[in-house]
Parts: structure tokens; C-alpha cells; sequence
């Protein structure tokens, strides 16, 4: 006879929990921005006073998040809050058959370096219409560089015209030194550029992503705050250390800083040794079942695979084995069971299943 496949269900049960996709919108930071529109604003960006973090301005502008810089705006045309980046749409030409992008009375995109923003090293900028001055640019300007690739073979738009005219165009790769906070168009400069996020240059341009110019941000700190009451119950608000009178909301004993979420979290550790560990992924699992629980609705908690085919009787056990699991989930140490209680539980509800599995044979 095989054995009951609850040996099998416990590893699957763990596993199945582990994977759990997370829906994005399940927890939410108490100081996070609502949409703008239909765009998710995920912490540290702000869009308002009241929300976010105020270090990370962005602008909400008629549903369109708008990405500030120190002379000119930009639509932002995507956000990646787990790798801390976003991707802004270049200016387009100032007019049909001129090589001057829009922005060009602004000097282009100047990123305010007190800000905590600047241009990664995923960009690869072309700079159009330039003077004989910028030759001595750390720019490549050679006459085989990429810019001319391009223009040579871009859909021969009139604006790209116009810029074929012009003798000099010159790429890079942006990110380091000073150009990471700055795509500078001026006078005795260059015209008009445009860039493109994680390049492929090997590719056909006609095959070229749509241009982009990606941002990165860095990695939140605590909350500012005045007083007591501006933090949350899991947090404490004192001096930052600096000496310069500086006040943050820091995370009480037990719980750690998660910049990318814009909270205090906890460090989930299961009973057994080695077991499964303290990543904020886990966290976030632990309080997405938990939730679910709240909401009688651990079933839906459990990977449909693993419901596919089973009894009513499996599905118990499933059940019984979820609930344990739990316990192990649980914020405080002394209510989480030990691990001879957790084997005990294991052992009984394998006990029952086998059991009941011999009635039903
Ligand atoms: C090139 O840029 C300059 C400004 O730097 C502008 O006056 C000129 O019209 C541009 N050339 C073309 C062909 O658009
Ligand atoms: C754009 O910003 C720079 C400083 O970064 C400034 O020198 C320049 O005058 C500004 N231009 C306009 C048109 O505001
Ligand atoms: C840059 O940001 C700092 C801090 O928010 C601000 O005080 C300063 O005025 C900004 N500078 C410019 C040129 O926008
Ligand atoms: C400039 O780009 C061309 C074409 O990609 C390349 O062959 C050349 O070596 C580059 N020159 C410099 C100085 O990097
Ligand atoms: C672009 O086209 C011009 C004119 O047809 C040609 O002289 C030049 O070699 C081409 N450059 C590249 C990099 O394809
Ligand atoms: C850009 O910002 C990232 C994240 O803050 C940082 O790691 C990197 O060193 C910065 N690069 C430059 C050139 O300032
Ligand atoms: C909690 O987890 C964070 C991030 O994984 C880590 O930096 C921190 O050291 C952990 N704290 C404890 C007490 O384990
Ligand atoms: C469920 O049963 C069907 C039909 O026997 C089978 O094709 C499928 O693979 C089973 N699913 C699982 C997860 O075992």
C-alpha cells in the first residue's frame, strides 16, 4: 500500500504558501499615495504632502504621474518600486524639421542632485545637433557611433531629418560621474537627444524599444517626524543621530526598516532550525494569510494545485496543516508553538488522515 500522500501535502503545504503570489494591493502603508488615475503611486514616491515620502515628489497631473526636474516635467511612463526605479518619456522635438527637443530652453533634464533621485546606467542617451565643442566630451562622437545607426535608420520622421543634417551626434552610456543627474541640451551644446532604456544595440532599429529615460531612487530612510504622534504604534520617533536635531520614526525593538514598502515589519522566523528564515517576502506572506484567516478564507490561501483533486478529507487536513502553519507565523514568540508541540500537532493530524483514510478505503 503507498503511503498517504500527507507527508507529501505538509512539504507541498509549506511550499505552496511560500509561493503564494502576493496580491500587490492586499497591504498597504498607511502613508502610502492613493492612485493617480489608475497608476498605482507605490511608497517612497509623493504625490501630495500628506502621503509617501516628501523627498520623493512626483506630480499628479489629470491622472498622468509627471516626473519634475529642476526646469522642465516629463510624463513617467512606468514604476518599478522593487528595484527602485522608474522610466520617464524623453522630450520630443520642439517642431516638424528642427533637431531641438522640447525641452531645450530648460537645458534638458536636470536632475536636482540634493534630491534622491539620478539616471541609471541602463540608458543609453543619443545627443543630436551638437556643436564641434562637445568633440571633446568624454561622449563618442566618432562618425560610426550608434546616433548615426539610428538616424540613418529611424522611420526618416522630419524631426530625424533635420537631425541627419546636422554634421554632429555623439551616444553614451549614462550613469557615473556627473552626467548622473543631468541630460543637458544648450546653446554651444547639443540640440536634441534621446534615450533608451537597457539597449540592445546588436538590434535592428527598428526593433529599438520606444524611447525612455530610466531614474533610480534611493532606498528610503525612516519617516521624519516631529513628535510622537507622527508614527505609527510600531514605531518611536527620536533624534537621527546626526546632531542635527532631525527626527525619524524608527522601528521599535523586533521590527526592521522595510524601505520598499514604507514600513515597520517584523522578521518571521519559524520554529524549526534552518527553517523558513526572515526575508520580508515571508513577512509579507505571514500577513497576507493572516489577513485571509481574519477573513475565513484560508482555502482561498491554499495553491489550487494542491486543491485540484483532493477529498473532502484532504482538504481537512490541508485545512488543519494550514492552521498550524500559522501558529508558526505568529508575530510573537510565545505564541508561536515549539517545535515538539509543532511535531505533536504533525503527528496527530497525520493520525486522524490515515485513520479516517482506512474507514474510506
Ligand atoms: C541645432 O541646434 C541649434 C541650437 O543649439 C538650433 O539653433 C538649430 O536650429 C538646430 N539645427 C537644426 C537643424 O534643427
Ligand atoms: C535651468 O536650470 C539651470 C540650473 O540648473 C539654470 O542655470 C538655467 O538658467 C535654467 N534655465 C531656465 C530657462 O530656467
Ligand atoms: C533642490 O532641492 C532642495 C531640497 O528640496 C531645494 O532646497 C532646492 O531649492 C532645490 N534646488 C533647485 C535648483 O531646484
Ligand atoms: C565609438 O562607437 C563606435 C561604434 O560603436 C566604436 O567602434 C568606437 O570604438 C567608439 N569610440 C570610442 C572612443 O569609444
Ligand atoms: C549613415 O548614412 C550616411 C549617408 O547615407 C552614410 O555616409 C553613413 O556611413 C551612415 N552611417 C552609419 C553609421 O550607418
Ligand atoms: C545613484 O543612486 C544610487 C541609489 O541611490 C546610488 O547607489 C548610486 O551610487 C548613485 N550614482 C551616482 C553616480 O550618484
Ligand atoms: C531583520 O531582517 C532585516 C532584513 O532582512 C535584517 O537587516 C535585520 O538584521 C533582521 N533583524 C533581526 C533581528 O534578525
Ligand atoms: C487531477 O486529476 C486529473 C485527471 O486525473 C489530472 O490530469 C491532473 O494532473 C490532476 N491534478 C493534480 C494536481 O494532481
Amino acid at each position: 500500500m503507498t503511503p498517504p500522500p500527507i507527508l507529501h501535502l505538509l512539504l507541498l503545504l509549506f511550499t505552496a504558501v511560500l509561493l503564494l503570489t502576493f496580491p500587490p494591493n492586499a497591504i498597504s502603508a498607511t502613508t502610502h499615495c492613493p492612485n493617480c488615475g489608475t497608476t498605482p503611486v507605490p511608497y517612497p514616491l509623493s504625490t501630495s504632502p500628506t502621503c509617501g515620502d516628501p523627498h520623493y515628489r512626483i506630480r499628479c497631473n489629470a491622472g498622468k504621474l509627471m516626473f519634475d526636474t529642476v526646469n522642465n516635467s516629463y510624463p513617467i511612463t512606468s514604476i518599478n518600486p522593487s528595484t527602485q526605479r522608474l522610466v520617464i518619456q524623453p522630450a520630443t522635438f520642439l517642431a516638424p524639421n528642427t533637431c531641438v527637443t522640447s525641452d531645450y530652453s530648460g537645458q534638458g533634464v536636470q536632475l536636482n542632485n540634493s534630491l534622491p533621485f539620478n539616471i541609471t546606467g541602463s540608458n543609453t542617451v543619443m545627443f543630436f545637433n551638437c556643436s564641434a565643442e562637445i568633440l571633446d566630451s568624454p561622449l563618442n562622437c566618432s562618425s560610426t557611433n550608434l546616433c548615426h545607426v539610428y538616424l540613418n535608420n529611424s522611420n526618416s520622421q522630419e524631426e530625424e531629418a533635420a537631425c541627419r543634417a546636422a554634421p554632429v551626434c555623439c551616444t553614451f552610456r549614462a550613469g557615473g560621474g556627473a552626467t548622473a543627474y543631468m541630460i543637458r541640451v544648450r546653446p554651444g551644446g547639443c540640440g536634441a537627444y534621446t534615450s533608451f532604456v537597457n539597449l540592445d544595440a546588436g538590434r535592428p532599429v527598428g526593433q529599438w524599444p520606444r524611447p525612455g529615460l530610466e531614474i533610480q531612487w534611493a532606498m528610503p530612510q525612516e519617516p521624519l517626524c516631529g513628535s510622537q504622534v507622527d508614527c505609527d504604534e510600531k514605531s518611536t520617533c527620536a533624534a537621527d543621530g546626526s546632531g542635527s536635531g532631525v527626527k525619524r520614526c524608527y522601528c521599535n525593538s523586533g521590527l526592521f526598516w522595510d524601505g520598499i514598502r514604507g514600513i515597520c515589519a517584523n522578521n518571521v522566523t519559524c520554529p524549526s532550525p534552518g527553517g523558513c528564515g526572515g526575508s520580508s517576502n515571508t513577512a509579507l506572506i505571514a500577513v497576507y494569510v493572516q489577513r485571509m484567516v481574519e477573513e475565513e478564507r484560508l482555502m482561498e490561501a491554499i495553491h489550487p494545485k494542491l486543491k485540484e483533486n483532493a477529498s473532502n478529507l484532504q482538504l481537512e487536513t490541508i485545512k488543519a496543516l494550514a492552521f498550524l502553519a500559522l501558529n508558526c507565523l505568529e508575530e510573537k514568540r510565545q505564541n508561536r508553538p515549539s517545535m515538539k508541540e509543532v511535531t505533536e500537532e504533525i503527528e496527530y493530524i497525520i493520525t486522524v488522515a490515515t485513520t479516517k483514510d482506512a474507514y474510506t478505503k
